[in-house]
C-alpha cells in the first residue's frame, strides 16, 4: 500500500468501502415565510400546519468494494434523498455513513472537501448538468482544477485521454455540449466523475433520459470503465431491466425505507418481499417462471409526512396478515381487506346495505368478523362514512401484526451465498416453519447489522 493509498484510507477487493448504519433524512416544510401554510375556505383563511417528510427513515446497507449496488422503487420513495444523503450532500438527520472507515455524517469542512474526491455523482439529466457555455474539455478538468489536482498541461491530457476511455473522440475537448448526443453527453459526465480519480460513484438514472438502444451501449461502458478504474457504483434507476443488468446486489426501497436487499438473481429469481414481487411482475415481459402471480399494485403510495405503522406497506399489501383473533379463510380475508380500502376511499356507486355485500362479498365472514361487517355495512347504508372506515380500519387492518410490528428478517437464499434480507412478517412466518428466519430483533434495523461481520 502507497503512502498515498494510506493517506486516502484505502479499502481492498471485497471489503466494505461503504456501511451505511440507521441512516434518517427528515425534511421540515416549516421553514421559510410560508412554510407549512396552507390555504382554507373559512375565516382566517390560512391555517398552519408544520409537518416533517419522513424522505428517508432507518436504512442500513453496506457496499462492497468493486461492487454494484443496485436501488430500485417507484417515484418519490427516497431514492435520491438517500444518494445525496449519504454523500453528505445533504446533511443527515441521524445515522451514520461510514466510507473508507470514517463516518462522513460526523465531518465537515476541509476533511469532507478532501472525502468528496473520492466520491462522485451522476445525474439523470445530462443536458442540465453540463453548463452549455463551457467547452468539454474545461468541463471535464472543473474537478481536478477543485482538487488541486495536476498542472493545466497535465489536466488537458488527463481530460483527452478520459474522453477516449468514455468512448468520444479526444479531438471533441475543444466542443460545447450542444453538439453531443444525449448519450455523448453522459458520457462526457462520466469523464468529469472519474477525472478525480474517485473509488465510489453514485449514479441517479443516469440512463433514464436515454433511448434504450443507447441505455446498453452506455451501461457497458459503464462496467468496463469499473474494471478498469476499480470502481464501486451505488446505481439508483426505476427500470428493473437497467437494474439486472447493472447490479451485483439489489435493494428495493418502499416510501423511505429498504424492503428488500438480496444478490440480483436471487433477488429477481426469489423475490420475498410482496412488493418487490409486485414490482417484478409489473414487468410488461411474461416470465414463465413466475408462476403466473398476480400481485399488480393498486392504491396510491401514503404520504411520507405520515406512513402508516408497522409495515409501510400495509395500504397496498396484497397479502396483509390477518389479525389472531380471526379465523377467516383466505378468500374472506381478501375480501374484508378490499372492502376495507373501498370504504377508506370511499368507492361506491350505491350505499344499498345488500348491494354492497353482494359486491364485496362472495364468500361473507361469519363470527365477530361477520358482525363487524353487518354493523359496517349499516353505517354505510346510513351514509356514515367515518363511522364505517374507522370500525374496519381498527378492528382489522390496524390489528394486523403488519401494523403492531416493523417487520425486519434475514432469510437463507435460495440461489448463492449471499445474504437475502427482507422487511416482512410473512417471510418470518415461512421461513420459522423450515427453520431459516432470523429475526434481527431490531424493528427496523434495516438490512442486517453487521452485514460485513462474517465476511
Ligand atoms: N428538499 C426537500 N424538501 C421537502 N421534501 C423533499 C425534499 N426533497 C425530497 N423531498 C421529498 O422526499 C421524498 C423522497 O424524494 P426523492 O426525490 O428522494 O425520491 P426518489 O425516489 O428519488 O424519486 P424519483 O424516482 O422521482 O427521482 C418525496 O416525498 C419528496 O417529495
Ligand atoms: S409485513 Fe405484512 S403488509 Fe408488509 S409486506 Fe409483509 S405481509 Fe405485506
Ligand atoms: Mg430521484
Amino acid at each position: 500500500m502507497s503512502g498515498r493509498d494510506r493517506e486516502r484510507g484505502e479499502v481492498d477487493e471485497g471489503e466494505s468501502l461503504l456501511e451505511v448504519r440507521n441512516l434518517c433524512k427528515y425534511f421540515d416544510n416549516d421553514g421559510g415565510l410560508f412554510g407549512g401554510m396552507t390555504l382554507d375556505r373559512e375565516f382566517p383563511f390560512v391555517s398552519r400546519n408544520p409537518s416533517t417528510v419522513r424522505a428517508v427513515e432507518d436504512v442500513s446497507f453496506d457496499i462492497k468494494k468493486g461492487e454494484t449496488l443496485g436501488l430500485v422503487g417507484e417515484s418519490g420513495c427516497g431514492k435520491s434523498t438517500l444518494a445525496r444523503t449519504v454523500l453528505r450532500l445533504l446533511d443527515p438527520t441521524s445515522g451514520s455513513v461510514d466510507f473508507k472507515g470514517e463516518d462522513l455524517a460526523t465531518i465537515s469542512g476541509e476533511p469532507l472537501r478532501r472525502k468528496r474526491q473520492d466520491m462522485q455523482m451522476i445525474f439523470q439529466d445530462p443536458q442540465s448538468s453540463l453548463d452549455p457555455r463551457m467547452k468539454v474539455g474545461p468541463i471535464v478538468e472543473e474537478p481536478m482544477r477543485a482538487h488541486g489536482m495536476l498542472d493545466e498541461e497535465g489536466r488537458e491530457a488527463r481530460a483527452k485521454e478520459l474522453l477516449e476511455k468514455v468512448g468520444l473522440d479526444p479531438q471533441h475537448y475543444n466542443r460545447y455540449p450542444h453538439a453531443f448526443s444525449g448519450g455523448q453527453r453522459q458520457r462526457v459526465n462520466l469523464a468529469r466523475a472519474l477525472s478525480v480519480n474517485p473509488d465510489f460513484i453514485v449514479c441517479d438514472e443516469p440512463v433514464s433520459a436515454l433511448d434504450v438502444s443507447i441505455q446498453a451501449q452506455v451501461l457497458n461502458t459503464m462496467q468496463d470503465l469499473q474494471d478498469e478504474f476499480d470502481l464501486t457504483y451505488l446505481f439508483i434507476a426505476h427500470d428493473l431491466s437497467v437494474i439486472r443488468h447493472i447490479s451485483d446486489r439489489v435493494a428495493v426501497m418502499y416510501l423511505g425505507q429498504m424492503v428488500e436487499l438480496a444478490d440480483k438473481e436471487e433477488l429477481f429469481e426469489n423475490p420475498q418481499h410482496p412488493y418487490t414481487q409486485a414490482l417484478l411482475d409489473a414487468i410488461p415481459v411474461p416470465d414463465p417462471r413466475s408462476g403466473g402471480r398476480t400481485n399488480l399494485l393498486t392504491g396510491d403510495v401514503p404520504s411520507p409526512i405520515d406512513p402508516p405503522s408497522g409495515c409501510r406497506f400495509r395500504t397496498r399489501c396484497p397479502v396483509l396478515i390477518q389479525p389472531d383473533e380471526f379465523d377467516m379463510s383466505d378468500g374472506e380475508w381478501s375480501a374484508v381487506v378490499e372492502f376495507q380500502r373501498a370504504v377508506k376511499r370511499r368507492e361506491f356507486e350505491t350505499t344499498n346495505r345488500r348491494e354492497v355485500r353482494q359486491q364485496y362479498f362472495e364468500e361473507a365472514p361469519t363470527g365477530d368478523a361477520g358482525t363487524l361487517i353487518d354493523d359496517a355495512l349499516s353505517h354505510i347504508s346510513d351514509e356514515e362514512w367515518a363511522e364505517a372506515e374507522a370500525l374496519l380500519t381498527e378492528s382489522f387492518a390496524d390489528a394486523s401484526v403488519c401494523a403492531t410490528d416493523e417487520p425486519a428478517y434475514e432469510v437463507s437464499p435460495n440461489l448463492g451465498d449471499g445474504r437475502h434480507y427482507a422487511a416482512c412478517h410473512r417471510v418470518r412466518d415461512a421461513a420459522v416453519a423450515s427453520g431459516a428466519a432470523a429475526d434481527l430483533d431490531a424493528p427496523g434495523s434495516g438490512p442486517v447489522e453487521e452485514l460485513g461481520a462474517d465476511d
